[in-house]
Formats: C-alpha cells, sequence, structure tokens
C-alpha cells in the first residue's frame, strides 16, 4: 500500500508506461485481435493476498491487458465513431482522480458545480445557442436523451406521471436512422418501444417533415399524445442531418418537445462555418453532444442543455433531509439535473482541454479533420477498385469495395464484409461499416486527436493493399 506522501517516489513507473504506450500505439494493432475468454483465462482466478511490485503489476498490464486493448487514440482508428482524447484531457482526469470529488450538489465541492456552469457559457458562446439555455455534463449521450425523454414525459403530464405513473398514449417519434438511445430512453421512461414512431428518410437519409406531420395528425386523432420529437444531427450510419428549423416549427405548432441529438457531429458546432446546423435551436427544448467523441476530451463527457431548467430540475428534485442545504436557489445542485446523485468532476478535463489548447487550435484540428477527409474521399472517386456511396461530409465517408467487373449485390456485399475482415486483421487501420439500401458499405471516421497526413496514406496504402489481394485470389 502506497501511502500519500510517497506518490511521487512511486509514480514514475506508471509514467514511464503511459509514456511507453504512446511511444508505441503506432506499432500496435488497431483492433484487438485476441479470442473470446483469451484475457479472462490468463487473470488469475483469485484476488491476490498481499501487495505486488509495481513493476511486475506493469509487466502483466503489457503482457496480458494491452494485447486486448483496441486502442481508440491510434491514429489510423477510423471505426463508429471515435472516442478522441488528448494529453491536456488526460492531464485532467490525472488530477480529477487525485481530488476524486463527489460532485452532487454545490456544497459538496462548490469550484465543480461553478466550473461546470462557466464550461456551458463558453460552449453556448462558441455554439452561437441562445444565453437563456442552461446546461450540465452528463456521462454519455444515451443519459443526455434519456433525461430529455423522462423530462418531456414530465412537461406534457403536468408533472403527474412522477407522481401516479406514466400513461400508455405518449409517443415519441425519430427517423428510421436515429441512435438505439432513442428506444431505450422511451422503453426505460416507461413509455413502451410501441410508442416510439420511426419516420422515414428521404433520399439523404434526414427525417422526412411531411411525415412526421403525417403521424402526429394521425396519433392526434387516435387520442395518443405526442410528446417529444428526437432530431439527429448526424445519425450513427452514415451522418444524415434531420430538419431542425422545419421540424422545429412543428413541434412548437403542436407543442411537442424538440430534442437535438447531436452526439458526434455537435463538436463541429464550434467552428462559425457550421452555426447555420442549428439553426431552430431557439425553437427546441434541448440538445446534447459528447466532447468525448470529438473534441479531445476522453470519455465520458457529454454535454446537455435546455431551454428551461425549471423543468428538467422539476422532473428529477427530490430532497431528502440529509440534502437539504441553505444554499438551494443561488447554486446549481447539479444531482437534480439527471438521474444519479453522485457525480464526477467532469468540468475539469474540458477546463484543461480548453486553456491547454485553446479554442483555435481545437478549431483548426477539426477544420484539419475535413480537410483530411476530402483528401480521402478524392481517393475514394478516383480509384477504380472503390466508389464512394455518400458525397464526404464533415470527417466521414461512406464507400466501399468495388472491382469492376463485379456488380451483383450479394456477391459485392460479401465481398465487402471479407474486405474489411481483411482489412481489420493486419492491424494497421480500424474502419467498421453500415448497410445502406441493402448495400454493405464502408465507413471511415478522420476524428483522431493525433491524426496526420502520412497517417491518411498508410490508410489508403492498406485499401490499395487489401483489394491487390483479393484480385489475386480470384
Ligand atoms: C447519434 C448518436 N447518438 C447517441 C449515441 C450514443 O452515445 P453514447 O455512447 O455517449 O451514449 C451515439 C453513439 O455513437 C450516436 O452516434
Amino acid at each position: 500500500m502506497i501511502e500519500r506522501q510517497d506518490f511521487k517516489k512511486n509514480v514514475q513507473p506508471i509514467l514511464d508506461w503511459i509514456d511507453f504506450y504512446f511511444q508505441n500505439i503506432e506499432n500496435l494493432p488497431v483492433k484487438s485481435q485476441v479470442k473470446p475468454k483469451e484475457i479472462y483465462d490468463e487473470i488469475p482466478t483469485t484476488a491476490p493476498k498481499t501487495a505486488e511490485e509495481w513493476q511486475v503489476i506493469l509487466n502483466d498490464l503489457t503482457d496480458t491487458i494491452l494485447p486486448g486493448i483496441t486502442h481508440w487514440q491510434h491514429p489510423n482508428y477510423h471505426a463508429y465513431f471515435t472516442a478522441n482524447s488528448s494529453i491536456e484531457s488526460l492531464y485532467g482526469e490525472f488530477i480529477t482522480s487525485a481530488i476524486a470529488a463527489q460532485c452532487m450538489i454545490w456544497e459538496t465541492s462548490p469550484a465543480a458545480a461553478e466550473l461546470e456552469e462557466r464550461m456551458m457559457d463558453w460552449f453556448k458562446d462558441l455554439m452561437n445557442i441562445p444565453r437563456e439555455w442552461e446546461g450540465t455534463i452528463q456521462d454519455t449521450a444515451s443519459t443526455s436523451t434519456l433525461v430529455a425523454i423522462l423530462t418531456a414525459r414530465e412537461w406534457k403530464t403536468d408533472f403527474k406521471s412522477n407522481e401516479y405513473g406514466v400513461p400508455n398514449n405518449l409517443r415519441v417519434y425519430c427517423s428510421t436512422q436515429t441512435h438505439s438511445s432513442i428506444e431505450k430512453g422511451v422503453k426505460i421512461a416507461g413509455m413502451g418501444s410501441r410508442n416510439v414512431v420511426k419516420i422515414d428518410v428521404d433520399e439523404h437519409f434526414a427525417m422526412r417533415v411531411d411525415l412526421l406531420e403525417k403521424a402526429i395528425e394521425e396519433d392526434l386523432a387516435n387520442d395518443k399524445i405526442p410528446t417529444c420529437v428526437v432530431v439527429a444531427l448526424g445519425t450513427t450510419g452514415t451522418v444524415a442531418m434531420d430538419p431542425l428549423k422545419e421540424v422545429a416549427a412543428l413541434c412548437q405548432r403542436h407543442q411537442i418537445w424538440l430534442h437535438i441529438d447531436a452526439a458526434f457531429v455537435g463538436s463541429a458546432f464550434i467552428l462559425p462555418e457550421y452555426h447555420h446546423f442549428l439553426e431552430g435551436i431557439e425553437l427546441s427544448d434541448s440538445f446534447t453532444f459528447n466532447p468525448h467523441k470529438w473534441l479531445f476530451t476522453n470519455f465520458d463527457c457529454s454535454i446537455y442543455m435546455v431551454k428551461n431548467a425549471d423543468l428538467l430540475i422539476n422532473t428529477f428534485e427530490i430532497l431528502p433531509e440529509y440534502l437539504k442545504t441553505k444554499t438551494r436557489g443561488q447554486v446549481n445542485d447539479y444531482r437534480d439535473w439527471g438521474i444519479q446523485l453522485g457525480r464526477r468532476f467532469r468540468a475539469l478535463k474540458l477546463w484543461f482541454v480548453f486553456r491547454g489548447m485553446g479554442v483555435e487550435a481545437m478549431q483548426e484540428k477539426l477544420r484539419f479533420h475535413i480537410q483530411l477527409n476530402t483528401t480521402f474521399a478524392d481517393f475514394i472517386q478516383n480509384s477504380k477498385d472503390f466508389e464512394l456511396i455518400l458525397p464526404p461530409f464533415l470527417c466521414f465517408s461512406c464507400f466501399r469495395f468495388k472491382p469492376k467487373n463485379e456488380s451483383n449485390l450479394d456477391s459485392l456485399n460479401k465481398l465487402n464484409e471479407e474486405f474489411l475482415q481483411m482489412l481489420n486483421q493486419r492491424g494497421k487501420v480500424f474502419l467498421s461499416h453500415t448497410k445502406i439500401n441493402g448495400q454493405y458499405v464502408l465507413r471511415m471516421v478522420i476524428a483522431q486527436t493525433y491524426v496526420e497526413e502520412k497517417h491518411l496514406e498508410i490508410a489508403i496504402n492498406e485499401l490499395r493493399e487489401v483489394a491487390q489481394l483479393i484480385a489475386n485470389k480470384s
């Protein structure tokens, strides 16, 4: 057991290990190659009775744990959406762990509450979000969306669902492309997944407002209560943008809660050239995005903003005697702004990122990712072996392997599945896939904090080589 005064004496091997990791990350396979239970079987079946040497523990970390890690901070991580981080964020997280404050209410760490409040001001300013909005940091976008759905439920039922239970006719609308967290949120909120109305999308995979309007009107005619619409700014599969402004006007007309899920794309809204995507936010009710996806702040950090924080607090507030304080009403007690009581001091790492990098460098990095993606899409477009499936958007491209002599859908799907498996097994890059109109397609996300042009070249070479290997086989 290490005494606190001996922290510095013992920390060097840990710092050395982290440094070793960063120096070697690019030589490790991006996607872990282990088989199920391989790691589990290597870990002793019982806990050690006495302390072990740090060097022994760190050796096991290298030999046993590291092979089972998929390296989300590898510059050639291009799968799903990134969960990027930065050294600045790591420093913040390090100190957060040292302080290890539990920030449930203002009095349990006033600085945590007030720094969180100020971070929200910074985002509002950078993203051009109306000043009267207020916000908080949740763990994930799934939680933020659940919080929005619960607040919508209470607002629409005059705060009676919390007291008496949930009616079974509260409807929630989203497109067929939106993230599974919406249906999950509705289930957890006790509203019933059958009350999720999935609205069809247009040729750009964006929600069709005419169909949304029709669904709402049909529901109204059938004694259903339209409660919440979730628009996606950046769907998970294809990064499609729902038409916020039009949906917002419709929600206003029908008094429906409008929640904006911009989990991944939201980071781009610190760039003035993308502010137009948030037109309509003034008519909306809540908004979430994850700095832990594309804003250099390590998991977990999800921003949740609301137009009317009173509705949020009325939904979650419970005041047992032991939590009554004299400062209530003057300060933000964030345990009333979400689900859990205990809260981590997440604002610190954001503050470190903002101050350690500066907004201009953050903006520059986002723009660089977008520029790299344009270069990548140009390569795909000009290649005889691949085809772009969607126009490149921000740091995202969607494409597939398409040899000249192959046009059968099933064969192409199989070929692309095989292509992706071979590509990822080689360990130099990691991409993921989705299906679009029955086509198995590959997704390329270029959003890792430390990605450089040379990494894009590695990715392009890998694509070329795997295409050649497959061609040689046939
Ligand atoms: C559009 C969208 N919404 C929500 C989520 C869920 O995010 P989280 O993992 O923070 O819950 C994701 C995850 O990728 C997403 O793409």
